[in-house]
């Protein structure tokens, strides 16, 4: 078991779509320790979620951990420790919002990004199980922040208005209330 260290934007392997996790392979000693040592980098580095290529391993399997459900987002619903493997993403709903993105392989900086707030994903569990969940609000986008990662996507190629790309600092001296202002915006429109 390790912590691995996990790679930054400029990295090519952030842009290589990653390749479906092989089902035969769930449980041997190989995934064992690809999913533990994900599971302590995603610990060591203080994150919500951590996909493979951020390890520079190109395969589709995604942890998430929430929990600490207090969070600048409002009140965030905990979510265990989990592993996705070949997850995929459907919108159920057309409603979007926005919130500011922060990620470990963009380390320092934040961004606001709209997306859909009601998903469903499925996905296969380390047990080999097919698994599906609906997602909304902030734990949406963590998932959908998570799986593009699968794609080679990054949120910066997401954020809209450039102005609201920024400094973790910036972030707080001049941003920090936008999602609370946003909520509000939210509401009037229901
Ligand atoms: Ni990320």
């Amino acid at each position: 078991m390790a912590v691995r260290e996990v790679i930054r934007m400029g990295h090519p392997r952030l842009r290589v779509p990653a390749v479906p996790y092989p089902t035969e392979h769930l449980g041997s000693a190989e995934f064992n320790e690809l999913v533990s040592d994900m599971r302590e980098t995603l610990h060591a580095y203080g994150g919500i979620g951590l996909a493979a290529p951020q390890i520079d391993v190109s395969l589709r399997i995604v942890v998430i951990e929430i929990e600490n459900t207090s969070t600048r987002y409002g009140e965030i619903e905990h979510t265990p420790f989990e592993v996705y493997i070949n997850p995929t993403i459907t919108s159920i709903a057309d409603e979007t919002a926005g919130y500011w993105e922060g990620c470990l392989s963009v380390p320092g900086m934040m961004g606001y990004v709209d997306r859909p707030q009601h998903i469903r994903v499925d996905y296969l569990t380390p047990g080999g199980v097919d698994k599906s969940i609906e997602a909304h609000g902030f734990l949406a986008t963590v998932f959908q922040h998570e799986f593009d990662h699968l794609d080679g996507t990054l949120y910066v190629d997401r954020i809209k208005d450039l102005s609201l790309f920024s400094f973790e600092e910036e972030f707080v001296q001049f941003h920090a209330d936008i999602n609370a202002e946003d909520e509000d915006s939210a509401d009037k429109t229901d």
